[in-house]
C-alpha cells in the first residue's frame, strides 16, 4: 500500500483522492482551507455512500475506503508520502511556490505531479531540485467517474518515473494515455474544434445553435451538441480553455475564441449554472424535433472534418499515438467514435477534398489541412490500415 498525498481538496482533488483511496492506498487530503478540506470531506462520504447505495462497493468497503482518508490543513502532514498530486488553483506562480515547500517533505524517490489542465509541465518542473520525478496526470471531471487519465512527462521527467506513473494509474482503474507536453495536451487540443467549429458556423449565421446541435447529434451520435455541451461546461470555464490553448499556440487562428462566446460570458450567460446560456433554461429547453436535411449534413460535416483534421495533426506532430488518440476522444469527451477512425471511414482522401474546398472558400489558415492527411492520401495509407 503506497501513501498518496492530494493537495488542493476542490472539486478535482477530492475526486482524485477518493479514487485513489478506492484503489487500496492511503491518501491524506490537504487544502489551505479548513471549510474546503470539511467540505471535501462531507462529499466524499456522500459519494462513497451513494456508490454503496447503488450496490457499485459494499457498505463495509465504503468504511474501509473513508477510513484511509485523512483530511488535512497542515502540510507538514504530507511528510513521507510515495505520490504527491497537486490539483489546486491553476495559477503557475501559486503551484510553484507550493511545490518549494513540498520537495523538501519528499524522499528522493517519491513522485510528484500536477493536474493541471493548461500549464506546461515543463515549465513547472524548471526550478525544483529534482525534475526528473515531476510529471502531469491530468484526471476529468468528476474523477471517480471519468474512465481516462492522460499521462504528461515533462521534457525533464525520466522513463522511469513516466512508466511507473502508467502503470500505477492504471492499477487505479483509469485508462491512460501518454501525451507530449503541448498546450491541452490530447482532449483539450483536439476538442477545440468542436466549439469553435460550431460557433464559427452560428456567428456566419448558417445555422442556429439548435439546429448545429441537431445535426451533431442526429447525424453524429454524439450524447450533446456543442452548444448544450458549451452551457452545460459553463461558458466562461470553456471560453478559458480555448483562450489558454489559442494563447499557448502562438495565436493559431484555428483555435481562436468566438465573439459570440466572449458577449455571453460578458452578459453572465454562462450556460447552465446561471440559468441561461445559448439556450434559456429558465423555459422548458425545446429541442429541434424538424427532420434531418442536407443543410444538417453540410454542418456536421464540417465541424466533424475539422476535428479529424485537428486529431491527424495532432498524430503528425506526435502528441500522442493513434491509439491514444481515438482513446482520449472516446472515454475523454465521450465521443462515439475515434476520430482517426472516422477519418478512414470517411476516406482519407476525401478528407483532404473537404478541407481543401474549407480553404478554398475561405482563403484562412484555420481551414489549411494536415500535412497528415495530405501525405496519406498521396500514398494511399489510412490511420488503421
Ligand atoms: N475542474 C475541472 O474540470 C478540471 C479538470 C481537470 C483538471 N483540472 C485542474 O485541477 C486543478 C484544480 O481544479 P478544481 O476544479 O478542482 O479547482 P477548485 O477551485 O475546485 O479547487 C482548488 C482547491 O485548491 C485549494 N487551494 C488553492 N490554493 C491552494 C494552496 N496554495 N495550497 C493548498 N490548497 C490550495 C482551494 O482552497 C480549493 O479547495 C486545476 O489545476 C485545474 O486546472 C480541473
Amino acid at each position: 500500500m503506497k501513501r498518496v498525498a492530494v493537495i488542493g481538496a476542490g472539486a478535482m482533488g477530492s475526486g482524485i483522492g477518493q479514487v485513489a483511496a478506492m484503489a487500496g492506498h492511503e491518501v491524506i487530503l490537504f487544502d489551505a482551507f479548513p471549510n474546503a478540506v470539511t467540505k471535501a470531506r462531507d462529499a466524499i462520504l456522500l459519494s462513497l455512500n451513494k456508490l454503496a447505495e447503488k450496490g457499485k462497493i459494499t457498505d463495509q468497503e465504503a468504511k474501509a475506503v473513508f477510513g484511509r482518508m485523512y483530511f488535512v490543513d497542515q502540510l507538514q502532514s504530507i511528510e513521507g508520502s510515495d505520490l504527491v498530486i497537486e490539483a489546486i488553483v491553476e495559477i503557475e506562480e501559486e503551484k510553484k511556490k507550493l511545490f518549494a515547500l513540498i520537495e523538501p517533505l519528499l524522499s528522493e524517490t517519491a513522485v510528484l505531479a500536477s493536474n493541471t489542465s493548461s500549464l506546461s509541465i515543463t515549465g513547472l518542473a524548471n526550478g525544483l531540485k529534482n525534475p526528473e520525478r515531476f510529471i502531469g496526470i491530468h484526471f476529468f471531471n468528476p474523477p471517480v467517474m471519468m474512465k481516462l487519465v492522460e499521462i504528461i512527462p515533462a521534457l525533464q521527467t525520466s522513463d522511469e518515473v513516466t512508466g511507473n506513473v502508467m502503470k500505477e494509474i492504471t492499477s487505479w482503474g483509469k485508462t491512460t494515455v501518454l501525451a507530449k507536453d503541448t498546450p491541452g495536451f490530447i482532449v483539450n487540443r483536439i476538442a477545440r474544434p468542436f466549439y469553435g467549429e460550431a460557433l464559427r458556423i452560428a456567428e456566419e449565421q448558417i445555422a442556429t445553435p439548435a439546429m448545429i446541435d441537431a445535426a451533431v447529434k442526429g447525424l453524429g451520435g454524439f450524447k450533446m451538441g456543442p452548444f448544450e455541451l458549451m452551457d452545460f461546461i459553463g461558458n466562461d470555464i470553456n471560453e478559458a480553455v480555448t483562450r489558454s490553448v489559442w494563447t499557448a499556440m502562438h495565436f493559431d487562428s484555428r483555435y481562436r475564441p468566438s465573439q459570440m462566446q466572449v458577449n455571453l460570458v460578458k452578459a453572465g450567460w454562462l450556460g447552465r449554472k446561471t440559468g441561461r446560456g445559448y439556450y434559456d433554461y429558465k423555459a422548458p429547453v425545446e429541442t429541434s424535433s424538424e427532420p434531418l436535411t442536407d443543410e444538417h449534413k453540410f454542418i456536421f460535416n464540417r465541424i466533424l472534418i475539422m476535428l479529424i483534421n485537428e486529431a491527424a495533426d495532432a498524430l503528425y506532430y506526435g502528441i500522442a499515438s493513434r491509439e491514444d488518440i481515438d482513446m482520449a476522444m472516446t472515454l475523454g469527451v465521450n465521443y462515439p467514435k475515434g476520430l482517426l477512425q472516422w477519418a478512414d471511414e470517411t476516406g482519407i482522401q476525401e478528407c483532404v477534398r473537404r478541407m481543401d474546398m474549407l480553404y478554398f472558400q475561405y482563403h484562412e489558415e484555420r481551414y489549411r489541412c494536415s500535412m497528415m492527411l495530405r501525405k496519406m492520401a498521396e500514398t494511399k495509407k489510412t490511420f488503421y490500415g
